[in-house]
């Protein structure tokens, strides 16, 4: 299956923008940027649009998912818009009882641990186009007001989703989540299985009704060892990006702590390779082979330090992004909630300002 003619990347809208060229491996002559987490409660249009509607009903209201999405790019002018969503609604969508509770973060009914609690998620789904319409509703709404700007679409990979599943909620070291993968490892290969269909079916979405390239958040793979990764979760991790494989749309990979999976998180399947904060650029390009298109990795930290010092910062990052085929500029993880988004602002029209 191609894309439709009439997505964004085969009717010459963003096939040419600085995001998706830089994904393919060129050097457009400004560099792209956008931010992770970029649209949220950084932003006070963002928290009155909000205002009494709980977080996963907004993400399933095309119309607000929409406005949530565009609000970032029409006020930073960054390269992509990011779709706003969510990990977890594919997981909403399949039937799990899952809610955002703020301040925490996913919070499940009940945790899923044993083989019988498998079974019984694995009855559900393959999530339907009748599930998916308001994510499909949401990306269309957003990509026709977007014009040369693309969407990127998301999904949570595997092991971050069944960490979730398994523990019931966020958690330091998903120790429940690694026990079981040791402990069962059948049930572990099934429940990420079907986490990788449900997810692979939620990007697929995205990407037919109008993402430009796509990202797969495995934000807690850092907590696995390499050969736990390599076993337990890559494999899960492989399947999901499957569903997109046929669309040929570039994908972002990452993950936080994971300076050891790097090259295990390109030979998934990604075209691109997400850093965050802890590894510098040109080490990643090391540890890469000097053959992986890199984005990040802006210390997010740094957001509420002086502008000279976050400048410096900034500099400092593109110039070891520069060894990299090519690079784009985001956070090594999401904008926090205290950021001062005039700060986001002068960092786009900085290096906006510098052509290549
Ligand atoms: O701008 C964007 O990046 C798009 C939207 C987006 C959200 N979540 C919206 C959101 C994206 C890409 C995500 C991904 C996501 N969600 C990840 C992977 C990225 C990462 O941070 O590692 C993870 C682990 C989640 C799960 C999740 N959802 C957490 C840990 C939280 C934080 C809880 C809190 O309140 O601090 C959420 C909630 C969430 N997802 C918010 C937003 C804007 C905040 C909810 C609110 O505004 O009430």
């Amino acid at each position: 299956m191609t894309l439709p003619l009439t997505h964004p990347l085969r009717d010459g809208r963003t096939a040419d923008s600085a995001v998706v060229r830089a994904f393919s491996g060129d050097r457009p002559d400004r560099l792209p940027v956008w931010f992770m987490r970029q649209a949220g409660r950084s932003l006070p249009e963002y928290r009155a649009a909000r205002e009494g509607t709980a977080m996963l009903e907004a993400c399933l209201r095309p119309e607000l998912s929409s406005e949530l999405t565009l609000q970032p790019v029409r006020r930073h002018g960054v390269d992509a818009a990011i779709f706003f969503s969510d990990i977890v609604i594919p997981l909403r969508l399949a039937g799990v009882d899952v809610d955002i509770v703020p301040g925490v973060g996913p919070v499940l009914g009940a945790p899923v641990r044993t083989a019988d609690d498998v079974a019984r998620l694995a009855q559900t789904g393959p999530l339907t186009r009748e599930a998916l319409a308001p994510i499909t509703a949401g990306v269309g709404l957003t990509v026709a007001e977007l014009g040369a700007t693309p969407l990127i679409g998301f999904a949570g990979a595997p092991f971050t989703l069944a960490a979730y599943l398994v523990e019931g909620g966020p958690s330091r070291d998903h120790l429940a989540a690694r026990t079981l993968m040791h402990a069962d490892p059948s049930t572990w290969f099934a429940l990420t299985e079907w986490a990788a269909d449900v997810t692979g079916a939620f990007l697929r979405a995205q990407v037919l009704a109008g993402a430009s390239a796509v990202q797969l958040f495995d934000s807690w793979a850092g907590s696995l060892s390499r050969a736990d990764y390599l076993a337990h979760a890559a494999p899960a991790s492989a399947r999901a990006l499957a569903h997109v494989a046929d669309l040929d749309v570039k994908i972002v990979h990452f993950g936080t702590g994971t300076e050891h999976l790097l090259t295990a998180m390109r030979d998934v399947g990604a075209d691109v390779v997400g850093v965050d904060y802890r590894t510098p650029l040109d080490r990643a390009n090391e540890l890469l082979g000097g053959t992986v298109p890199l984005q990040g990795n802006l210390d997010p930290a740094m957001l509420a330090a002086p502008w000279p010092v976050l400048e410096a910062h900034v500099r400092d990052v593109v110039a070891r992004g520069a060894k990299a085929p090519s690079h784009v500029l985001n956070l090594g993880h999401g904008v926090p909630p205290t950021t001062d988004p005039a700060v986001l602002t002068r960092i786009v029209e900085l290096v906006h300002g510098w052509g290549s």
